[in-house]
């Protein structure tokens, strides 16, 4: 059985510690499952990790949506949360609606996550009550990126700290199921946590929230152009994996691999009349070739 949003509320009732991390494919999706983490997302961080880009603003709504799909078609428990990505929510509350409604009826997602705060909540609300999910992004919001002059720290002075308590409460208030609370100093989290009724899910907000979210590249050393300072990587899996292909390419330069082992037999008398209707034929060429000159 899929883990429901209600389920995945229940959890902070509870006092357990959610945990979710992105996922974007066929192995990051099955590798989670089968860890046991109870919620996935798919993240716009799919334009830096996976394509290669600075920023996720060049991630499209097709996109989201082929790597959403991959990822609900390979699982069966976690409760999969797909990003609308840049300006497919912002223009209206109608747009947002538009491409909520894609992601889930192609992407196959039970949620929707959405960044902003008491600017964005009027459409949190319109989308709630069109009976869509939707888990609320405040703190750094990645998509902002050009507009905040790069990834910083959010609500470290008092007047934009009482700006992040307010957009906790609107998008709460407007019906979002959790909150993504991310690179904000501790103590803010920690107040935002306990004020709120539903969970709040961290990333670089230190250890008092309800739950945590890690980028599948950044706890696995799979990405290299950038650690950030709030995760920990525990696996290196990116060196373990160059270093195999550096082997395997040694051995095919090597000529040890593929071995006669690695290959496929075919019969002797096959084989035989192979070579003899080949050669045949060769000798037909050149009665040929040898009629054409004369
Ligand atoms: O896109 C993403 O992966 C995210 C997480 C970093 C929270 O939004």
């Amino acid at each position: 059985m899929r883990m429901t949003v209600r389920d995945f509320q229940a959890l902070k009732a509870e006092g357990q510690r959610i945990v979710m991390v992105t996922a974007y494919d066929l192995m990051s999706a099955r590798l989670a499952e089968k860890a046991g983490v109870p919620a996935l997302l798919v993240g716009d961080t799919v334009g830096m990790v996976v394509q290669g880009h600075k920023t996720p603003i060049p991630v499209t709504l097709d996109h989201m949506i082929y790597h959403a799909a991959i990822v609900t078609r390979n699982t069966e428990k976690p409760l999969i949360i797909g990003d609308l990505p840049f300006m497919t929510y912002n223009i209206s509350p109608e747009q947002a609606l538009a491409s909520a409604a894609c992601l889930m009826q192609e992407g196959g997602v039970m949620a929707v996550k959405l960044e902003g705060g008491q600017t964005i909540a009027p459409t949190i609300r319109r989308l709630v009550e069109a009976g869509i999910p939707v888990m609320g992004h405040i703190g750094l919001q990645p998509q902002s990126v050009h507009q905040v002059s790069g990834m910083r720290v959010q609500g470290r002075d008092l007047e934009s700290a009482v700006r992040l308590v307010r957009d906790a409460d609107a998008v709460a208030a407007a019906g979002a199921f959790a909150i993504v609370l991310e690179t904000v100093p501790v103590p803010l989290a920690q107040m935002i946590t306990e004020r709120l009724s539903i969970p709040t899910i961290g990333i670089g907000a230190g250890p008092y929230c309800d739950g945590q979210v890690q980028v599948f590249h950044d706890l696995l050393g799979l990405y290299e152009a950038f650690v950030p300072r709030h995760t920990r990587q525990y696996a290196q899996v990116g060196a373990i994996i160059q270093e195999a292909l550096a082997a395997y390419a040694r051995d095919v330069r090597a000529g040890a691999f593929p071995t006669e082992a690695h290959g496929f037999t075919m019969r002797e008398d096959v084989l035989l009349a192979l070579r003899e209707q080949i050669a045949g034929a060769a000798a037909d060429t050149s009665e040929v070739e040898g009629h054409a000159r004369d």
